[in-house]
């Protein structure tokens, strides 16, 4: 194909995107913007520019990916969550819009002293440590995941949005805490809770992400179970533990939340309207 395209031909073509994306439109302005390294802005007030033939080359090959079903996000190589950008690689999720609502909840919670302590399990890029160090920068967080490889891009992540005071541990859940006496005001986490036969996993862009972050036993509640029947250990004696689930494990996290003695236990729905976030506190706070 011809090399001497402008932006605004670029724009207005079908690049046939619409097989797998419901914004085709928008992934094409994307992808020029971070090629061109330039704002959105510049599409509009540059339009008759013409597109230089590597840059035209490297846009094809975005394409050629997308249209395999890649997800956008691991094409450039980054993603917005909450008020941040983020890098996402392959051993990373990709961060969920209905995640954000764990971050709106935490920081909505009061609490009646100072110094407060957050850890987040399964940090992935870091997504809801960064947001809510963002939004309440005193509070200490704790972050850990499972390997060097995730944590280094939850540390970089942390580095390009200039947030320093996040603590990175790498291990298996609480394993990296383990007697070092640690007692969190809050505990969160967004665990692998998909269950291993389901068939989604073989649909769209969770084919390409890493099923160690997407997977769990047990109908998929294995890594919940675990997350929340250790959770006193690690939580001071008014602390909140909240976390993430699929729309159709309310009910039994729940009584995973109960059976590890939590009271003021809930369940939040997300925007589409499905049970999607679950808390609870392991005593009231005293009046
Ligand atoms: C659903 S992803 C969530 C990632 C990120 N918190 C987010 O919300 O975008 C689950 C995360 O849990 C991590 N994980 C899975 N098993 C783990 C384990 N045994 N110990 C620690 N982290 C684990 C995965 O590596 C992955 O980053």
């Amino acid at each position: 194909m011809s090399s001497v395209l402008t932006l605004a031909d670029i724009i207005s073509k079908n690049w046939g995107l619409e097989t797998v994306s419901d914004t085709p439109g928008l992934e094409v302005r994307w992808m020029l913007e971070d090629l061109l390294e330039k704002p959105a802005s510049y599409l509009s007030s540059h339009s008759e520019t013409e597109l230089k033939p590597e840059l035209f080359q490297q846009f094809e090959k975005m394409l050629a990916r997308r249209i395999t079903g890649e997800p956008l996000a691991y094409i450039l190589g980054h993603c917005g969550f909450w008020s941040l950008d983020l890098k996402v690689s392959a051993s990373t999720l990709i961060p969920r819009p209905e995640t954000e609502l764990l971050v709106e909840l935490a920081i909505q919670l009061q609490f009646n002293h100072k110094n407060i302590q957050v850890l987040d399990l399964g940090t992935g890029t870091g997504a809801i440590a960064l947001a809510i160090a963002s939004e309440r920068p005193s509070w200490q967080i704790t972050a850990t995941d499972q390997s060097r490889e995730i944590i280094d891009v939850a540390r970089s992540n942390a580095l390009h949005n200039g947030i320093h005071r996040i603590h990175f541990q790498i291990g298996c859940w609480y394993q990296p805490l383990q007697g070092s006496g640690a007692a969190f005001d809050l505990i969160i986490s967004n665990p692998p809770y998909i269950e291993p036969d389901d068939p989604h996993l073989g649909q769209g862009d969770v084919r390409f992400e890493p099923l160690s972050a997407l997977v769990a036993d047990n109908d998929g509640l294995a890594d919940l179970q675990h997350i929340v029947m250790n959770a006193p250990q690690y939580l001071r004696s008014t602390g909140i533990l909240m976390v993430e689930h699929g729309y159709q494990q309310g009910n039994s996290v729940r009584e995973l939340f109960f059976a590890a003695g939590f009271t003021d236990v809930e369940t939040q729905r997300d925007l589409a309207g499905h049970e999607r976030v679950t808390l609870g506190r392991l005593k009231p706070p005293e009046k």
